[in-house]
């Protein structure tokens, strides 16, 4: 919500009239009580953040109306799997009235694929990656494999099912040692904001950390800890022909980047760019677009890497297809850096998505 209302707050409102759209934690879909063209950018913001669930009016629960005197937009009611009806009782979904969408939304159920999906359904021009890069930049170990599939530098990991570890704990604890050695970092496979992700120094803590990460996947990744690690991100912009930004490095305020270092303490830091010699450089920024490339990334993407400090070692971490969008989260950052200023940016995905789009329609649909 902080990356949306800054994203609203940045936009050019002589060129977009935002619409703000707030998805509830029981999947409802609202919208501001007035109308954009009304709604002041303070309003907007209060709209995106406010936490507390407001009362909705009747009818709106499952329909957003996208300008006054319009009718539904984009209707869909969770549960049932289908559209939802319209005043006509005719199920719909529908693109109409909103000229781009601009997904902001970390994790599952917004960065993979589904909602992406539904605007697909829908017809509606949307930023960022689509359906496929968004679902297999959400999984860590799918991810690992296109990497892989392509030469790209990825470190030594596993991946374990549910039922696997249920049956033979003991038989994995011994591959994890004799494969990938400690420390090991078990992370759930799709997620993000470094949930349910632990650092294991020994084989008697693999057992609590795979405990936790199941609790939200059911794939796991285990992977070797990267020594002395220096974390360095690199922001992709464009679509067939995408460009790397300067990079930047995060140094976490705790022992790894978890999710205190990330979002409550204060402590974590931004150095941009990074301190990289500029052959490093070069590297961080082919390797940025390679990875973009390899997840079938559109528009934005975040790359992020660690660099063992000792032997100097490039590794790929993950790619982030929806990054942090405030003015201080490091995709803006770096490309104000590189001389992108923010609201600049944002015009450059929408452009991004309505030539993606554009370009989508020129397709042949059927055969006949
Ligand atoms: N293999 C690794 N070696 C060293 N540090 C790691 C490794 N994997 C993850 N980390 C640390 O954990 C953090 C979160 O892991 P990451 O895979 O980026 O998950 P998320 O998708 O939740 O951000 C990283 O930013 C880094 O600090
Ligand atoms: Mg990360």
């Amino acid at each position: 919500m902080a990356s949306a209302a800054s994203i609203i707050k940045h936009l050019d409102r002589s060129r977009y009239e935002p619409v703000p759209i707030r998805i509830e934690k029981d999947g409802r879909w609202t919208l501001a009580d007035k109308a954009p063209t009304a709604i002041s950018a303070a309003e907007v913001i209060e709209h995106v953040r406010l936490e507390a669930a407001r009362p909705v009016r009747p009818g709106r629960e499952a329909h957003f109306v996208a300008h006054p005197g319009e009718d539904t937009v984009l209707a869909i009611e969770r549960g049932s799997g289908a559209a939802a009806p319209d005043s006509s009782g005719a199920a719909t979904v529908t693109g109409v009235g909103l000229d781009v969408v601009f997904p902001v939304l970390h994790g599952p159920y917004g960065e993979d694929g589904t909602v992406q999906g539904l605007l697909e359904l829908a017809n509606v021009p949307y930023v960022g990656a689509g359906v496929l890069g968004s679902a297999v930049a959400m999984d860590k170990a799918v991810m690992k494999t296109l990497f892989a599939a392509r030469g790209l530098p990825v470190g030594p990991y596993l991946v374990v099912r549910r039922p696997e570890w249920a049956r033979d704990a003991r038989a994995i604890t011994a591959r994890v040692g004799s494969e990938l050695a400690y420390p090991v970092f078990v992370k759930p496979a799709n997620l993000g904001s470094s949930v349910g992700i632990s650092k294991v120094k020994s084989a008697s803590e693999l057992g609590a950390a795979m405990e936790l990460a199941l609790e939200f996947d059911r794939k796991i990744v285990i992977e070797a800890a990267i020594p002395n690690a220096q974390e360095i991100e690199c922001a992709v912009l464009g679509n067939d022909d995408p460009q790397a930004s300067i990079p930047g490095e995060i140094v976490p305020s705790r022992e790894f980047y978890d999710y205190e270092a990330k979002y409550l303490d204060e402590g974590s830091k931004a150095v941009i760019p990074a301190p990289l010699t500029q052959s490093q450089v070069r590297d961080i920024q082919r390797l940025s677009v390679a990875a973009f490339r390899a997840v079938d990334g559109v528009g934005m993407a975040r790359v992020d890497f660690l660099i063992a400090r000792d032997t100097r070692e490039i590794y790929l971490n993950e790619v982030n297809t929806i990054p942090g969008f405030t003015t201080i989260s490091m995709y803006p950052k770096m490309w104000e850096a590189s001389g992108l200023p923010y609201p600049e940016l944002i015009d450059r995905l929408i452009t991004l998505a309505l030539e993606r789009h554009a370009e989508k329609q020129q397709l042949r649909t059927s055969i006949t």
